[in-house]
């Protein structure tokens, strides 16, 4: 029996791929080499399905390329790499991977949060580069987490789980700004106050962007915004790089137009504006808010399942797109 065939075009964990094995015909990217859009097209002809990451552009050219495509399953919650409406009208199925990495991006967040209020990775370079003689009452002081006001942009999961860890593990204000309001009953859940995004930026201490990519979305954060919020504020990112303008963000940070910075995703990664890498109050990390064992293996299995249940069976288990 010919077994259908499918990509993986990233490397993956071995069990997953095995599990993929028993139901398809895997071509996979076990080697993790870097592939341009041509290769991941020119991999793509004859398969069925993709299991596809952050990374890979599922756009109207590749997808007029390859017809024989019916399925990409994202190993990621986001799924700004797929030009949804095209997928659709190219009778494409999109599903993500959301819920199973809910906590731990949320935990991930606060850490951000805490490393970039408490100057942790800016007083670890200090002290490795053999800067500490003596206790000083001013050094390295930051900016409470207990006590103060969390302002969350974008109210979904991750920032509801992340409004919780604020408001009922650090007594936070919390306070925040979405596309639309959340009802009483979860509002009350997560210790949320709903306000507009000038009084968020306004009254926030510390300001969370956990808000989806899209063209709407695109620069949630500039220099305008930079600007409202207070002089002793921060800005955590752990969304998708261009909802922050980067450039904008590195001129407020410099000039301590804002207290600092936390950055977990950045326009145009893996590249990251010059300028975030020369000042010293940004905390950055490498996307990897999503990155413990378990919820990346969790990830990687829903992602499995969605291709073996949609192929199999004709049902995504977490669709992005109706056909
Ligand atoms: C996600 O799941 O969207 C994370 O950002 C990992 O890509």
């Amino acid at each position: 029996m010919t077994l259908p065939r499918i990509l993986v075009t990233r490397a993956i964990y071995p069990d997953v791929l095995d599990h993929l094995g028993r139901h398809f015909e895997v071509d996979s990217n076990q080697a993790d080499e870097a592939w341009d859009a041509a290769t991941l097209i020119a991999k793509l002809q004859g398969k069925v399905g993709a299991l596809t990451t952050g990374g890979d552009r599922v756009d109207a050219a590749l997808l007029a390329a390859c017809p024989g495509l019916k399925i990409c399953a994202n190993m990621a919650v986001g799924f700004n790499n797929f030009d949804v409406p095209a997928m659709t009208a190219a009778g494409v199925q999109g599903t993500n991977a959301p819920d199973v990495l809910t906590e731990t991006t949320a935990d991930f967040g606060f850490a951000l949060l805490m490393a970039t209020a408490r100057r942790l990775t800016e007083s670890e370079h200090y002290l490795r580069a053999g800067q500490w003689k003596r206790w000083r009452y001013d050094m390295f002081c930051g900016s409470d987490i207990h006590g103060s006001t969390l302002g969350i942009i974008g109210m979904g999961r991750i920032g509801q789980a992340i409004a919780r860890r604020g408001a009922l593990g650090f007594g936070m204000q919390v306070i925040y700004h979405n596309r639309s309001r959340l009802d009483s009953a979860t509002e009350a859940a997560c210790g949320a106050r709903y306000v507009d995004k000038d009084t968020l930026l306004q009254t926030a201490d510390h300001v969370v962007l956990v808000v989806p990519y899209s063209a709407a979305s695109h620069h949630t954060i500039g220099a305008a915004e930079l600007a409202r919020m207070k002089p002793t504020a921060t800005l955590v990112n752990i969304a998708r790089g261009g909802i922050v303008d980067d450039a904008a963000l590195a001129v407020a940070l410099r000039e301590r137009r804002i207290a600092a910075a936390g950055l977990d995703v950045f326009e145009g990664e893996p590249s990251v504006h010059p300028d975030l890498l020369t000042v010293p109050n940004v905390v950055l990390t490498p996307h990897i808010a999503s990155a413990t064992e378990r919820t990346r293996r969790a990830m990687a299995k829903l992602a499995a399942d969605n291709l073996v249940s949609f192929l199999l069976q004709g049902k995504p288990l977490t669709p992005v797109n109706a056909l």
